[in-house]
């Protein structure tokens, strides 16, 4: 008999094809159509389920994970959650070094998911032992039968957006994008996102947000990392101490930063007060 149920083998087949929905409210002041790619709609709440399912499968085909293995990585949390997630589903162990900055339910969210999870002070330089960087490499390095996914160096990272994302948007807008905002944290999603979107069309212009507090803006503009720009501030996910090698500068137009209270009042007015109420 014909098999007629039409069910998806497991929610990682979810991952990605996420919606454009237009901005109405928010930008009725502004000349243009804006729209938001709304990555939330992925299974595990973020664009991170991308690289995540990406990097580990990749590792896969190269035979670097059998049964068993452990997954670890450096997160704020969002990356984490995408990696527990495909972890429990695909049957290997996951440990998280997370920054103290991250929201105490997102970790819990993360331990629920079965992750162990380590939490590191959110306020030293990146070199620092005590470093949710220099706590995961030590972890990879004590842990066998493991993989260290390094998402701030990781070149599969940019390329989990390449054909993915970016085809996705020039898809949905067919192909009358005129600019691309995206924040800025490893810099995987702008560049990935970017490189195809110059490819089809070289003039669209693509705007990199950072924040207050980190040095992506001025390194983007001088090619020197200036650790006076460095102080901290309470934005997850954008942003960086360090100069991570999974962006690509060079496809990037400009920068612009955001100060904390200007991102959660802005991301307060269009979850709450303006566009999904
Ligand atoms: C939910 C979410 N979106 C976007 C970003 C930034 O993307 P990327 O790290 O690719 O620059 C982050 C970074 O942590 C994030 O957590």
């Amino acid at each position: 008999m014909e098999n007629k149920i039409k069910a998806n083998n497991n929610i990682l087949e979810l991952i990605g094809k996420t919606p454009l929905v237009k901005l109405n409210r928010i930008t009725e002041n502004f000349k243009g159509d804006f729209y938001a790619k709304v990555e939330a709609f992925n299974p595990g709440h973020s664009s991170k389920d991308r690289i995540a399912i990406h990097i580990i499968e990749e590792a896969e085909r190269k035979g670097l994970l059998k049964e068993g293995s452990t997954i670890i990585e450096t997160t704020s949390g969002n990356t984490g959650f995408s990696i527990a997630m495909v972890s429990i589903i695909k049957g290997y162990k996951c440990i998280l070094a997370v920054s103290s900055k991250s929201s105490a339910d997102k970790i819990d969210m993360l331990r629920s998911m079965g992750a162990e999870v380590y939490v590191c002070p959110a306020h030293v330089s990146a070199d620092d032992p005590r470093s949710y960087y220099q706590v995961a490499k030590r972890l990879h390095s004590e842990t066998k039968n493991s993989i260290y996914i390094n998402q701030y160096f990781n070149e599969l990272n940019m390329e989990a957006h390449y054909s993915s994302t970016d085809l996705e948007i020039w898809e949905q807008t067919g192909g009358q994008i005129t600019h691309l905002v995206a924040c800025s944290g490893t810099g995987g999603t702008i560049s990935g996102t970017a490189r195809y979107l110059k490819e089809q069309n070289p003039s669209i212009k693509i705007i990199g947000v950072d924040a207050y507090g980190s040095v992506l803006k001025k390194y983007h503009e001088t090619g020197t990392l200036d650790t006076n720009e460095i102080y901290p501030y309470r934005i997850e996910g954008l942003g960086k101490n360090l100069i991570p090698t999974a962006t690509d500068f060079d496809v990037i137009d400009e920068f612009i930063k955001v100060t904390d209270a200007e991102s959660a009042h802005t991301a307060g007015e269009i979850s709450e007060q303006k566009e999904f109420l």
